[in-house]
């Protein structure tokens, strides 16, 4: 019997993650799983880990770059846990982690529930957005998250509490695939909570390519500095590489400007990445995910720029 055997209805053959990719770049997964709720996705992924084959979880898809030959193995997708968000206590609510976070801002703003609107804009998932500890200016999503429920290997769904979990910049130490989150929220005017989502939303727009294709910020800011400050000084803003681009908006921004490849896109970033070792002896560190992980490995040159 397969390993996916009682699965079938949920899987694909071969995706092409470049249609799940918000880059629109990636080759296929052998495997592609969407189970359609939080049991059916603890089943999933301990069948996939007791298969033996790589499994990678798939949030929006908006912060990774996935190789042109695609990954081995299984991906499970989060986009069908998308239940509520649901009032569980007075300012305490449980959402699904395949849930957009703009779609649950709007709903905040609607319930008058303030806390959150520093993720205005972050185009994500809930599970995504806690998984790397999403943020920005204002703050990230660790300071409200209460508990969230993971899939274990043994395909059980268990309950970690906010306080346990290790919260860095854009990293986390969790590691089964979430399923849902609890965040404890506090009561305030719809109408306030609504202006700041709005504030928020209009300076990105005034300082990001918000409507270009791509994975967000590419590097992580190194301590004290700004990535894109650096890669704007090093000259290579509107540099351009087959179909990649760094934004002439922000240059921590690596747009596929048409047609991208996942090769075009890591010349890019090895260029970005050695001009600003050579020119600030800094060696930034990639904030997006790659799939597979050592997608640079090709090369010693490259590797350093996977691995920061
Ligand atoms: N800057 C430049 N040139 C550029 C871009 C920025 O000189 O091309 C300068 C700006 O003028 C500013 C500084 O760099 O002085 C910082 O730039 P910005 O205010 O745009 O913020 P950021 O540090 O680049 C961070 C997060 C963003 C988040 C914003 C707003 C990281 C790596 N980036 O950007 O997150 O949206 O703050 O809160 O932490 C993401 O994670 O994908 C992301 C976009």
């Amino acid at each position: 019997m397969p390993w996916y055997s009682g699965l079938e209805s949920v899987l694909r053959r071969d995706e092409p993650l470049a249609r799940w990719t918000s880059l629109r770049i990636g080759g296929p997964a052998a495997f592609f799983l969407a189970p359609p709720d939080e049991d059916v996705f603890a089943g999933a992924y301990a069948a996939a880990v007791r298969s033996g084959l790589p499994v990678r979880i798939l949030g929006a898809g908006s912060n990774i770059l996935v190789c042109d030959g695609g990954v081995q193995g299984a991906v499970l997708s989060t986009g069908r846990l998308t239940l509520g968000p649901s009032r569980t206590n007075g300012t305490t609510i449980r959402v699904g982690a395949g849930k957009r976070l703009a779609d649950l801002l709007r709903w905040t703003a609607r319930q008058g529930l303030g806390g959150l609107e520093c993720l205005a804009g972050i185009p994500g998932t809930v599970g995504g957005a806690v998984r790397m500890n999403a943020g920005g200016r204002r703050g990230s999503i660790d300071a409200r998250v209460n508990r969230i429920w993971c899939a274990d290997r043994a395909g059980n769904l268990v309950i970690r509490n906010g306080d346990d979990i290790r919260w860095g910049y854009r990293s986390t130490d969790i590691q089964d695939p979430i399923t849902a989150v609890e965040f404890v929220l506090e009561s305030d005017r719809p109408k306030s909570v609504a202006d700041r989502i709005a504030g928020e939303l209009a300076e990105r727009r005034r300082l990001q390519p918000v409507r270009a294709v791509s994975a967000g910020c590419f590097f992580k800011n190194p301590p004290r500095r700004a990535a894109g400050r650096l890669i704007e000084m090093v000259g290579l803003k509107g540099c351009r590489l087959g179909g990649a681009r760094i934004s002439e908006k922000h240059a921590n921004f690596i747009v596929n400007a048409g047609g991208a490849t996942a090769a075009d896109v890591l010349r890019l970033c090895r260029m970005v990445h050695r001009s600003v070792r050579e020119r600030f002896g800094i060696l930034l560190e990639k904030e997006i995910c790659f799939w597979p992980e050592d997608a640079l490995g090709a090369s010693e040159r490259s590797k350093r720029c996977a691995d920061g």
